[in-house]
């Protein structure tokens, strides 16, 4: 049984619709009945070349975009990472228990490494931090996409090797991966995710205008059209996908239904799905947009994190002052 769960997201680009349905409205989902804790994590944002002013806007975006999207601050302890440094010092301490070999097999290091010319040490470390973010609140669960898969794999290993070391003491957190949306792909290129690095018109953000959203949606990549029992081809799956998410939220699965059938005698029209995609996704991202407005206005999200912050360091403190004994860390605990 999972007890409290932990996840974390970058505050670079925009918010997508992979994000949302392989993330966040789980998280907001979960909020009610498990601990919840939700970190934007700025320090993982620096391990790439980002300009400091652009980086504090889009911290502060994203956090405006997690509450609009249904997250509490309330029932959800939210805040930006760098505002608990403990993440930091926990982060070296379980570098000092990872190998490089682990390190070296990590495909999303591969990914971004290979994106960049300059490749910092940051970079390569970052799977540590990410089980430094988790293990510092002892969470045993972490709802993500399948994109982090690995990540938890590692993350699980840091937690065992640490624990042979010194003492029986984190968790291994388990991934919490939906059956749906884990893994949605990009809509000029169905055959890779859908990530905010690959280009404009790769994903749909949570918050663009409704006339942009249409145009993507409507130039989303699908095939030449397929005959009567032929395999769905992965544009017009992940359509279908996107469709069945949003109208799991609306509650017209009739539209859903009624698509598929088409498909399965060969008379889908691949505009009709579109159309039919875009209007159900606005169902579900209206509300969201003008909640997002309101609360702009508002100027209360930097007391929403500071608070959040000031709940997760209490947490974290006290896993440090734990840790540091156990290590043989610092002259407080001869
Ligand atoms: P990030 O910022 O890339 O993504 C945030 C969350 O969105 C999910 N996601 C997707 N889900 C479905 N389809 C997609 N196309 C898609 N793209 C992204 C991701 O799986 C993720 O759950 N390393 C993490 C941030 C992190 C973290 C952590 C997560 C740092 N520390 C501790 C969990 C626990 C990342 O870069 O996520």
């Amino acid at each position: 049984m999972i007890t409290r769960v932990f996840s974390g997201i970058q505050p670079t680009g925009t918010l997508h619709i992979g994000n949302y349905f392989g993330a966040v409205r789980n998280w907001a989902a979960m909020q009610d009945d498990i601990e919840s804790i939700i970190c934007i994590v700025d320090y993982h944002a620096i391990t790439i070349d980002v300009d400091p002013t652009t980086l504090r806007q889009a911290t502060l975006s994203m956090a405006t975009d997690l509450i609009a999207c249904g997250i509490d601050p309330e029932k959800t302890v939210l805040f930006v990472q760098s505002d608990v440094p403990e993440h930091t010092e926990l982060g070296w301490i379980l570098g000092c228990v990872t190998s490089i070999g682990d390190l070296s097999r990590m495909t999303q290091f591969k990914d971004k490494s290979s994106k960049q010319s300059f490749i910092s040490s940051g970079l390569f470390t970052y799977p540590v931090l990410q089980a430094a973010d988790i293990l510092l609140y002892k969470a045993d669960g972490v709802p993500v996409g399948e994109d982090q898969i690995q990540h938890l794999e590692l993350s699980r290993r840091i937690a065992r090797r640490f624990n042979s070391r010194f003492g029986e003491f984190f968790p291994e957190p388990q991934q919490v991966v939906g059956e749906k949306g884990a893994r949605i792909m990009s809509l000029s290129d169905p055959t890779a995710k859908m990530s905010k690095s690959a280009g404009e018109t790769h994903y749909v953000g949570v918050m663009e205008p409704e006339t942009s959203i249409r145009k993507k949606v409507r130039s989303a990549v699908t095939d030449m059209g397929l005959e009567s029992g032929d395999a769905m081809s992965p544009g017009v799956a992940n359509l279908f996908e996107i469709l069945e998410l949003s109208t799991e939220s609306t509650g017209q699965t009739d539209i859903l239904e009624n698509l598929r059938a088409n498909f399965a005698v060969g008379s889908l029209m691949y505009s009709t799905l579109k159309d039919a995609v875009f209007e159900q996704l606005m169902e579900i991202l209206r509300p969201i947009q003008e909640k997002r407005a309101k609360l702009e206005s508002s100027g209360d999200v930097i007391d929403m994190l500071r608070s959040g912050a000031k709940r997760a360091r209490i947490m974290a403190k006290e896993t440090i002052a734990q840790v540091r004994p156990l290590v043989g860390l610092g002259t407080d605990n001869p």
